[in-house]
């Protein structure tokens, strides 16, 4: 198997703000104009980008939300949990990999505005995945929250909260 620190410097990843490493593989010349989209976005976005994602058993990506939906595919590793709080603080976890004996899928889609979180199932080793979104991704749509912020949106998830948030 793939060593991490192979993965990392062949596909050259860095550090992402949320946890675990990334790196922008594609985003489209194409531009959708700022009066296509929802005002939310506040100005205009590619049609589509792609990133491959690496997280460590060690780490977790802390949960945060961006606005269009994310396409979640599997690539190599372990499983990766998913954890996800929708809008109105329903609670659900999703694994994605690919033992589809044991219910795993290798492709997940994460709705825009749901909250999320993402840990490597197994100890001691790493997930390899790439997301995908569409309007093409922009920091400018994307939301990390602290736990105090969002235990007061969802205080019956507290402890969740608690252990996939960084601060
Ligand atoms: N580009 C930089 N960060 C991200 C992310 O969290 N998701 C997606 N899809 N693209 C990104």
């Amino acid at each position: 198997m793939n060593s991490i620190e192979h993965i990392i410097t062949k596909l050259h990843l860095k550090p992402h703000p949320e946890g675990g490493y990334f790196k922008e593989t594609y985003r489209s010349t194409g531009i959708i104009n700022a009066d296509s989209l929802e005002a939310s976005y506040n100005g205009e976005r590619n049609y589509s980008t792609c990133i491959y994602f690496l997280l460590t058993s060690d780490n977790f990506s802390a949960l945060h939300r961006i606005k269009q939906d994310e396409i979640w595919h599997f690539y190599d590793g372990s499983p990766i949990r998913l954890h996800m709080i929708t809008e109105a603080g329903k609670y659900t976890e999703h694994i994605i990999g690919k033992d589809l004996s044991k219910g795993e899928l290798p492709q997940f889609v994460a709705p825009g505005g749901c909250w999320f979180a993402a840990e490597v199932v197994e100890g001691d080793t790493f997930s390899l995945t790439g997301c995908t979104v569409s309007p093409g991704f922009s920091f400018e749509d994307f939301e990390l929250k602290s736990k105090k912020e969002l235990t007061d949106l969802f205080p019956h998830l507290k402890s969740i909260i608690a252990k996939l948030t960084h601060d």
